[in-house]
């Protein structure tokens, strides 16, 4: 359970974000005991944090890295993992974020388009070097989770689909400069269900038995991230369901002898070691409603306004008994600049620091500077 050392974070300037270092190393030592003797890997994805210090800590833990941008892969080199520990997907990668991972022999490319293959292979080429690929494969499988992380169905715009996998799988294997590795896939975010993955295992079996049918090995299975957090009780739940989720697919996922299985995590690595800080400007009273106006925004937790999404809030330092109901909101020139409605806490007053748990994923690295704001600072529980 993250605790806050008020004494010393009431000097710091608001808002930032505060991470429970000790809470992230039990939750990457928990998520390896899971996998321990399995030959599974598990890639961070960098894009849920890239907090310096955060990749410090996961890389001593060991972790192969997920990237998807070429940022995304300075900034991976720069707290020390392996070029070839990286996994570099998306849709859009330029010929030079191509030519960054082919010069660091990065593990794999995760291609989502023949076209794709085709350029990975021209630069391959002038650089008298192999890729290494994987093909995405749109699996069309539904994650039922929220619309915007739902990446799984034929309607969005990743992966290759089943259709036209047999074709890219033909093109992967022809062209000279790039080297076959297996498939990638990656349905969606936010899981706390487990079916999806239970259906996309079957729907890789399938795959499997197809390509097998026709002499083709696939020497890795990529199935990405997704694995959910518990954003309503997170001092109840800090530590995700790596068991269940690691058993859904050691139970549903027929992997063949030397084959290994790749994890693409990121929410649920570094969900619940942050929380954003922010201090309460003004409470102001109005006909229908009471607010709390604190001087974080949805700049620097964008999660509310894009997704409709709740983040637990706690009064850290009021000391009242008496509790009313609030919307919180911030100080930005929109409406949806808005954490919370109907909020239940202390009575509350100016001066107060109210803590937005659950903000480790998401919250600081899609912090932006719209109103000419300061991007928020990080503070960790060990300086
Ligand atoms: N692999 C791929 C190909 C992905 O697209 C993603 C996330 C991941 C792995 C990591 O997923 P995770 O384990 O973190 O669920 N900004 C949104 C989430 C966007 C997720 C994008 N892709 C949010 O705040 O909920």
């Amino acid at each position: 359970m993250t605790t806050f050392p008020i004494n010393t974070i009431k000097h710091f300037e608001t808002p930032f974000y505060y991470y429970d270092l000790d809470l992230l190393k039990a939750t990457l030592h928990e998520m390896k005991s899971c996998i321990k003797g399995l030959p599974y890997k598990v890639h961070y994805a960098v894009k849920a944090n890239a907090n310096p210090r955060i990749l410090h800590e996961i890389k001593e833990a060991g972790l192969s890295i997920d990237c998807v941008s070429g940022g995304e892969i300075v900034a991976a080199l720069a707290a020390g993992f392996k070029g070839d520990t990286i996994a570099f997907a998306g849709v859009g990668k330029t010929d030079k974020e191509i030519a960054l991972g082919i010069n660091h022999d990065i593990f794999c490319f995760n291609v989502e388009s023949v076209p794709e293959l085709e350029v990975i292979n021209e630069i391959a080429a002038t650089k008298g070097k192999t890729a290494n690929v994987a093909l995405r494969v749109n699996p069309n499988i539904d994650a039922h989770t929220h619309k915007y992380i739902t990446t799984g169905l034929s309607e969005n715009k990743f992966g290759i689909n089943l259709e036209q996998l047999d074709a890219a799988v033909d093109k992967a294997l022809a062209l000279p400069d790039v080297n076959f590795m297996g498939l990638h896939f990656h349905i969606g975010s936010q899981l706390l269900d487990f079916t999806p993955y239970k259906m996309l295992c079957e729907r890789i079996n399938e795959l499997q038995d197809h390509f097998e049918s026709r002499g083709i090995k696939l020497k890795i299975i990529n199935v990405g991230g997704g694995l959910g957090i518990d954003y309503d009780n997170p001092d109840g739940n800090p530590i995700p369901d790596f068991k269940g989720y690691f058993d859904t697919f050691k139970q549903h996922l027929r992997l063949r002898e030397g084959q290994e299985l790749h994890f693409e995590l990121g929410r649920a690595i570094v969900g619940q070691c942050g929380t954003l800080i922010s201090r309460v400007l003004y409470v102001k009273n109005g006909t229908t409603k009471n607010f709390i106006i604190v001087d974080a925004g949805m700049t620097d937790l964008i999660r509310p306004a894009l997704y409709q999404a709740h983040h637990v809030a706690q009064n850290i330092t009021s000391a009242a008994t008496e509790t009313t109901q609030y919307d919180i909101v911030g100080p930005i020139c929109e409406s949806s600049d808005k954490f919370a409605s109907d909020e239940t806490l202390p009575v509350t007053r100016r001066g107060d620091l109210l803590a937005f748990r659950s903000a480790g994923a998401y919250g600081e690295v899609m912090a932006m500077q719209y109103n000419c704001r300061k991007l928020p600072s990080a503070h960790f529980s060990r300086e």
